[in-house]
């Protein structure tokens, strides 16, 4: 059984992840999405709401759990058993960052976490929550960007009626 953990914000989930979800659940047996309780952040979204919303738009995918954790990534794949993580790679521009990380938890892990990286479809390589959230807070179309149900909650979150 090959399993494998997709960490991230998800602040929310947009199609790049969702792109990178599908396919990783296509390699895996098992994938588990893990949501990051990160208190330096100030999300849009509770951990409790990005956890739901991503648990909606998978929910067809019958191989893919939601879950949330805290604390470093290494010590939340050990206790899971997990030697895997799964990243999206978008453009040069994420390259640096997660080599950086990739290797830290490989160190830190004593080799024993890998990580395998998805080059994002073309078609959502632009993407970035950051993006769809302040397109979104100035009233713009994020239709092409995340599905219907999370748009309708993302203007909810900056009190824009559409
Ligand atoms: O969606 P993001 O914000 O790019 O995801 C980053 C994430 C959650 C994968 C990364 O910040 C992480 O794994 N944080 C947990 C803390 C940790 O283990 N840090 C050391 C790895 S460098």
């Amino acid at each position: 059984m090959k399993a494998a953990i997709y960490p991230g914000s998800f602040d929310p989930v947009t199609y790049g992840h969702l792109d990178v979800i599908r396919r990783a659940a296509d390699i895996f047996d098992e994938l588990t999405i893990s949501v990051l309780n990160n208190v330096k952040k100030t999300p849009l979204f509770s951990v409790g709401e990005r956890v739901k919303i991503l648990k909606e738009a998978t929910k067809d995918l019958k191989n893919v759990t939601v879950e949330s954790f805290s604390g470093l990534l290494v010590d939340y794949a050990k206790e899971k058993n997990i030697h895997v993580v799964v990243r999206g790679l978008r453009a040069i521009t994420d390259f640096e960052y997660e080599l950086q990380n990739a290797q830290t938890n490989r160190l830190l892990s004593g080799e024993k976490l890998d990580t395998m990286f998805l080059t994002t479809s073309l078609e959502y390589a632009y993407l970035s929550s950051t993006t769809v959230k302040e397109i979104a807070s100035f009233g713009g179309d994020i239709s092409a960007c995340v599905p219907e149900f999370v748009a309708d909650e993302i203007y909810k979150k900056y009190g824009v009626t559409k």
